[in-house]
């Protein structure tokens, strides 16, 4: 056991610094082993908190090397370094200057925060608290400083320097060295400070602003990689003219720059002028980069860069906050890329993912508000709630005040903080402001955690020519939450006459600007609320939560019947998605009943025909068809079966239910399999996406139909694809049916990728989310590839995350291997890179919704973790808090 418990950060204790620090020059000398920073701090005691005459500095695994104060040396009396920093005695209490000289090991630095030396590029992340792993500061946002770099390098070992902001000058010094000083006039957190070093490429275009200042614009990459950064570029590009447009916001520096780099703990981060990426949200080129991969570039490379505004130029006053930064930045991503592609495909995608990651966290152990309110280890919050459920809570301010008073108050916003640090309470203050409303109520969502729950009931009333639509709100307790208060939710609602037309809506005792629309929002503010539509003629059943207006789960008791013509009829198409996934959660879950008593499941023929509708439908494009036709995930089965879950029969159910489609539905799936085929040069856009999309789930279908045509055709397709998105999806085909065929593609596909990394871990991930018996056994044996580490991130996601996260039916086997499996890896892991270990382990968060035999594996394994002796913050947070209280 541990002899001392981590003990939890809270914000109710936040207190402003007692000394700010205005400037930072650092100069570092790079070295693999020994890298010395020098650091010379302009620090003033904080005015509002009074004399304190010590000043404590963060600072991890640094050695301290020198220090002087004011220019005079500081004897060991004069100061005290521990494991988390250094405390400065008897300081001035008028403004001084501090000298620290300081080093730390690049080369050995595997949690990849702070310094890191990986595939022989020098890189830092410092968000959330990397910086004190650099030199010894106050390492909290709301200490804002204006930041000077000086880099020196060995030429042969980094031809290139870069840090943030302009460059001001570099040149050759003595002993083949050579330096770059960079200065960044904007004063920002240590966060967001970026330096990186190696023999990189690049690629260079550029942009003007609307004001016309010429920006360069660079991606810098390993040389090789050029070729693969065409339409990062171009995302970039379109996602500085689209801030400018939708946001009025423009860029500030004269060069804004990119590096890719293959060892990186998460996506990317938005560092000053200097983002740094995970490379597999950079590198793109037809033969090795997905449909989806290129969607994902244009979102990461527009999120990052409108972190400039949104967390850069305001940032977070400390890291309760962080939803401030990137809920909204989320939210700014999606509506970009709803421009640039389809709104009502994105809308589908950005709820699939808040539903299969943010749903599970919030009715979990590890559920959170939006701003949490305790942490043991900041990284631990940069979560789906965090990240998506702000996305949504910004949605729902976007809904309630429209467009344009929308864009008021976040002109207000940025007038009011730019420069600051900011609050969530700052944030609704400029938008209740700027917007006119009162969004007391509203802010609750911020702080209570918990998916509520609408459920909603409607009638008709024939005599009055009413229909009464009764909607109410429950919040279950969460942990250390036994209470809620009723949320403020906007409620989209409709009502759909026998005939298939949108009813005009006249509400009684609503907006006078409203009456008469087929759409109108509803604002739920009470635990109760009963809303009167006049003059339905008709009877009608009502669409609810149209564009899912609200992060809720709705109960509404509609029919299989109510659900079929809502997946037909309903002109909002993010509802008509939502009714399939209701018909079709409503067969499956019947048919895991009937699986658990040995009875035969249905085979959905009502279901199956709703469907066919659909794919003769020809007016629909390619990829909401996509989106319509594909089966809720067996996590998400599993979640709204919500207790007692066999995974064994919901895998059953899908499969079973996916093959009668693809049998009763062979010819339009064989149709459409032609008719989507896309001629001429590829393309990533929308349509061509969306076309090839559509045709591998014809594939995906047809080969689940049984019989020869499907894997026939999949074979065909491996052998003729020309781009990965065809060459994927038909090697998925494949490598998920047991025979010779998958052993030779996946052969094949090796042969040819094996030098590739980023196509390698496509090939790691698609073995480990295979549903066939072998797979654990596999996953062993691929740990011992040569292009598998422990030590990168990209490869432990690939393999063991998708694993743990993405194989129900592996993961969660009965004999409690898969759990022990993983339980090993975060283990090892945890000494490694602590950040990813904990990620990984957050697969178990579900562990209690299980049948008793695997609940109880997975309590053993978790109080295993739980009780090792020497565990990081990151794996001791998620392994007490996942067991919970009994
Ligand atoms: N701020 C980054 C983003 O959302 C994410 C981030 C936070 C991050 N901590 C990190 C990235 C650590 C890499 C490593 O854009
Ligand atoms: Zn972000």
């Amino acid at each position: 056991m541990r002899t001392e418990d981590p003990r939890p950060i809270l914000l109710k204790e936040y207190s402003e610094p007692d000394y700010w620090i205005d400037e930072v020059h650092l100069d570092v000398a790079l070295d693999p082993e020994a890298a010395e920073v020098k650091s010379r701090l302009s620090v003033r005691p904080n005015a509002k908190r009074g004399a304190k005459n010590a000043l404590r500095l963060d600072g991890e695994k640094l050695e301290l090397m020198a220090l002087s104060l004011n220019g005079e040396p500081l004897g060991p009396n004069r100061y005290q370094v521990d494991a988390q920093g250094l405390t400065i005695m008897d300081v001035p209490d008028a403004p001084f200057t501090l000298d620290i000289t300081t080093r730390c090991n690049p080369a050995a630095n595997t949690a990849l925060t702070g310094l890191y030396l990986a595939g022989g590029i020098f890189c830092t992340q410092c968000e959330a608290e990397g910086f004190r792993r650099i030199t010894y500061m106050l390492d909290r946002p709301d200490v804002m400083a204006v930041y000077k770099t000086r880099i020196t390098a060995p030429k042969s070992l980094a031809p290139v320097l870069l840090a943030n902001g302009n460059c001001t000058a570099s040149g050759d010094l003595p002993d083949g060295k050579h330096f770059a000083e960079w200065h960044d006039p904007y004063p920002k957190p240590s966060y967001l400070f970026a330096l990186v070093a190696g023999d990189l490429a690049h690629v260079q275009d550029s942009f003007t602003t609307a004001s016309g200042r010429k920006v360069d614009l660079r991606i810098y990459v390993e040389p090789g990689n050029e070729d693969r950064c065409a339409y990062a570029m171009d995302a970039l590009k379109r996602a500085m003219a689209w801030d400018e447009k939708v946001f009025g916001r423009e860029y500030d520096l004269d060069i804004f720059m990119i590096v890719a780099v293959s060892a990186f703990n998460m996506g990317a981060m938005e560092n000053k002028g200097l983002n740094i990426f995970n490379d597999k949200y950079i590198l793109a080129r037809p033969d090795t980069a997905t449909d989806l991969d290129y969607a994902n570039i244009e979102a990461i490379v527009a999120h990052e860069y409108f972190h400039n505004w949104t967390g850069n130029r305001i940032t977070c006053r400390d890291w309760f906050q962080l939803c401030l930064k990137e809920g909204l930045t989320v939210f700014r991503d999606q509506e970009f890329t709803a421009d640039m592609r389809s709104r009502a495909v994105k809308r589908i995608s950005d709820v699939r993912t808040l539903r299969t990651h943010q749903f599970p966290e919030d009715g979990g152990p590890l559920a959170h508000p939006v701003r949490p309110d305790s942490y043991i280890e900041i990284n631990n919050f940069y979560t789906a709630t965090v990240y998506e459920k702000g996305a949504e809570l910004v949605r729902m301010l976007h809904t309630l005040l429209g467009a344009e008073r929308f864009r008021k108050g976040m002109d207000l916003y940025f007038e009011r903080h730019d420069g600051e640090a900011a609050t969530v309470e700052d944030f609704l203050t400029a938008l209740a402001d700027g917007g006119g409303l009162d969004l007391a109520q509203f802010k609750r969502w911020y702080g209570q955690a918990g998916t509520p729950e609408v459920i909603a009931s409607g009638k008709w009333d024939q005599a009055k020519q009413e229909y009464a639509l009764t909607l109410s709100q429950i919040s279950a307790p969460t942990p250390s939450q036994p209470h809620k208060e009723p949320l403020h939710i906007p409620v989209e609602t409709g009502l759909i006459a026998e005939d298939g037309r949108d009813v005009p809506l006249h509400l009684a005792g609503g907006a006078a600007e409203e009456d008469g629309r087929t759409s109108r929002v509803l604002s739920l503010t009470q635990r109760e609320q009963c809303f009167r539509f006049t003059n339905v003629a008709e009877r009608a059943v009502p669409s609810l939560l149209r564009g899912f207006t609200a992060p809720v789960k709705l109960s509404v008791n509609l029919t299989d019947r109510d659900w079929a013509f809502l997946m037909a009829h309903d002109s909002d198409p993010f509802n008509r998605w939502e009714a399939a996934q209701k018909y079709a959660t409503s067969v499956l879950t019947a048919n895991v009943a009937a699986i658990r008593e040995g009875v035969k499941p249905r085979k959905g023929e009502g279901f199956a025909e709703i469907v066919r509708g659909i794919l003769r439908e020809e007016a629909l494009e390619p990829e909401f068809v996509a989106q319509m036709i594909v089966l809720p995930a067996e996590q998400t089965l599993a979640q709204s079966i919500g207790q007692d879950v066999d995974v064994d029969a919901i895998h059953e159910a899908r499969e079973s239910l996916r093959a009668s489609l693809g049998g009763l539905l062979k010819d339009d799936f064989l149709r459409l399999y032609d008719a989507m085929r896309v001629e001429g040069t590829y393309s990533p856009d929308a349509d061509h996406a969306g076309r090839r999309s559509l045709r591998n789930s014809c594939l995906s279908y047809l080969a689940a139909g049984g019989g020869e045509d499907g894997l026939k055709l999949a074979k065909q397709q491996f052998d003729s694809a020309d781009n990965m998105t065809d060459s994927m999806a038909s090697l998925t085909v494949l490598a998920h049916t047991e025979g010779p065929a998958r052993e030779e593609a996946l052969k094949t596909f090796h042969d040819r990728w094996q030098h590739d990394h980023l196509v390698m871990d496509k090939w790691f991930a698609l073995q480990a989310t295979s549903p066939l018996p072998g797979t654990l056994d596999k996953i062993k044996e691929l740990m011992a590839h040569p292009a598998f580490s422990l030590r990168n991130p990209n490869k432990v996601r690939a393999l063991i995350g998708t694993f743990a996260a993405g194989n129900q039916l592996r993961f969660h086997a009965a004999d409690g291997s898969g759990y022990r499996f993983v339980a090993d890896q975060v283990s090892a892991l945890d000494k490694i890179n602590p950040q990813v270990a904990a990620r990984i382990l957050g697969a178990f968060k579900s562990w209690r919704q299980f049948e008793p035999g695997r609940r109880a594996h997975m309590k053993d394994v978790l109080e295993r973790i739980a009780a090792e002796a020497e565990l990081s913050r990151d794996v001791y947070e998620i392994a007490t808090k996942t067991l919970g209280q009994n």
